[in-house]
């Protein structure tokens, strides 16, 4: 395969599913900590207290890294334990990362930092969290303490993981912490996580950092029947509210004005305040596009259900972002993933060739999260994890991005996730996408057949 010079090979984790220590060295609740020990909260009762013990065994995984011949490796850091409870630097928290950075980079692996995946502290959440707009003033002041320490060392930032998520899955269908199902708070969630990256922008680019961007899960929204004019509405509200929600605001300082519409009665215009939009729409070095499947829509939910024999009560989504009935799923011919995803290399080719053509001023893209969970990953007799479904994902992927950088694409890097198997969120353990498997009682780390492929694919096959 052939790929722009300097294309960037990584992997990447977040700091709530791999590091564990939860409560160690200083570090406090965040709120998947406090979300863990809600009954029923997360699959088997799981928690994030001890995941993949990363925090312990940093510089054991930063060997399998160098070894498997990454050359960036995608990490976030933890408000609660850099700033627990928010309150005052904890000097053993940031050093944590400062290890972690001279270890990379003394393997010659490029960190790329992400400020925020997901684990707001605790004691912003009782403050109202993102629901409250000073929470993004408070998420500068975070992002600064960061920057003060790892400045030096760290030359890509990326402000937030997947915002879609820590608003709308979080706040109003209520299945991510902090688990609430309040719509005005969701898009509260939404506007004031906008705020703190343009605030966060502005600060971390007078303070000379080098690149800075945001990573957004972006979606091909395909209405089911193509002239249905039910399932083309549904498919433009779901673009509206899952990419042009994220991309506009951010690439061109303002809301959609369908979106403005679908959404009206539940406040997000109010919360716009003057000079909002151009803060929040400061110039960004590039965008992060995590994708791992497409989104077919239906304004039918029970026709498309009937026909694709999925089971209403997993599968039909009422929002109330949406207005009406609406179902989600995945198509009905691809293979899919343990997650119920569909495996869908091209919506990855035509996702992000389309982004160039819709944002004239996109910056350059960075794939920063793709992979598969798949069933029966065990370490056989032979010591070893036979995942050829995974190894062939991987592959598949990674040829759609060859497809796109050829149709013109600007992709300048592929993370892949993840490098551990690790804490899925409302999933718990049982969802494994590592390249590497951890067994969770003795924390043994074994490469997959995947993690071999891929270390074979970097080692030979990434240029032509
Ligand atoms: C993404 C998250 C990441 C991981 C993958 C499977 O939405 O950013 O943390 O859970 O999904």
């Amino acid at each position: 395969m052939s790929f722009p010079a300097g294309f960037l090979w990584g992997s990447a984790t977040a700091a709530a599913q791999v590091e564990g220590a939860a409560h160690e060295d200083g570090k406090e609740d965040s709120i998947w900590d406090v979300f863990a020990r809600v009954p029923d909260a997360i699959a088997h009762g799981d928690t994030p207290e001890v995941a993949s013990d990363h925090y312990h065994r940093m510089p054991e995984d930063v060997a399998l890294m160098k070894e498997l011949g990454l050359g960036a490796y995608r990490f976030s850091t933890s408000w609660a334990r850099i700033k627990p409870g928010d309150r005052q630097v904890n000097r053993k928290g940031l050093d944590f990362y400062s290890r972690l950075v001279d270890e990379l980079l003394e393997a010659g692996i490029m960190p790329w930092l992400t400020l925020y995946h997901w684990d707001l502290p605790q004691a912003l959440q009782e403050r109202g969290g993102w629901s409250n707009r000073d929470t993004a003033y408070r998420f500068q002041e975070f992002a600064i303490a960061v920057h003060d320490v790892l400045g030096d060392r760290v030359s890509h930032w990326t402000t937030f993981n997947e915002p879609l998520c820590s608003s709308l899955i979080a706040y109003a269908s209520g299945e991510h912490a902090p688990g609430l199902r309040d719509p005005r708070a969701a898009l509260a969630a939404v506007h004031h996580q906008h705020l703190a990256h343009g605030l966060t922008v502005e600060a971390l680019r007078a303070r000379g950092a080098g690149k800075l961007g945001i990573t957004l899960n972006l979606t091909n929204a395909i209405p089911d029947l193509p002239g249905d004019p039910l399932d083309i509405e549904a498919a433009r509200r779901v673009d509206a509210l899952f990419n042009r929600m994220y991309l506009e605001p951010i690439l061109l300082s303002r809301y959609p004005d369908d979106l403005l519409m679908d959404v009206s009665e539940f406040g997000l215009g109010e919360l716009i305040q003057a000079g909002d939009l151009e803060v929040i729409g400061a110039p960004i070095d590039f965008l992060g596009v995590n994708y791992y499947h497409d989104d077919n829509v239906s304004g039918h939910p029970l026709r498309a259900g009937a026909r694709l024999n999925l089971e209403p009560t997993t599968r039909v989504k009422s929002s109330p972002f949406v207005g009406s009935e609406y179902v989600t799923f995945p198509s009905r011919d691809l293979p899919r993933t343990a997650m119920d995803w569909e495996v869908n290399p091209d919506g990855l080719r035509a996702l992000l060739v389309r982004l160039g053509h819709e944002y004239p001023n996109l910056p350059p893209l960075y794939v920063t999260e793709n992979g598969g969970a798949y069933g029966g990953d065990v370490v056989g007799e032979d010591g070893q994890v036979h995942d050829p479904e995974r190894a062939a994902y991987i592959l598949h992927h990674i040829r759609a991005v060859e497809e796109a950088v050829a149709e013109g694409a600007d992709v300048r890097g592929y993370f892949l996730w993840s490098l551990l198997d690790n804490f899925e969120w409302a999933w718990g353990f049982q969802k494994r996408f590592g390249i590497v498997h951890v067994d969770y009682e003795t924390q043994l780390r074994t490469v997959k057949d995947s993690g071999l492929a891929y270390a074979r694919f970097i080692r030979n096959g990434s240029s032509s």
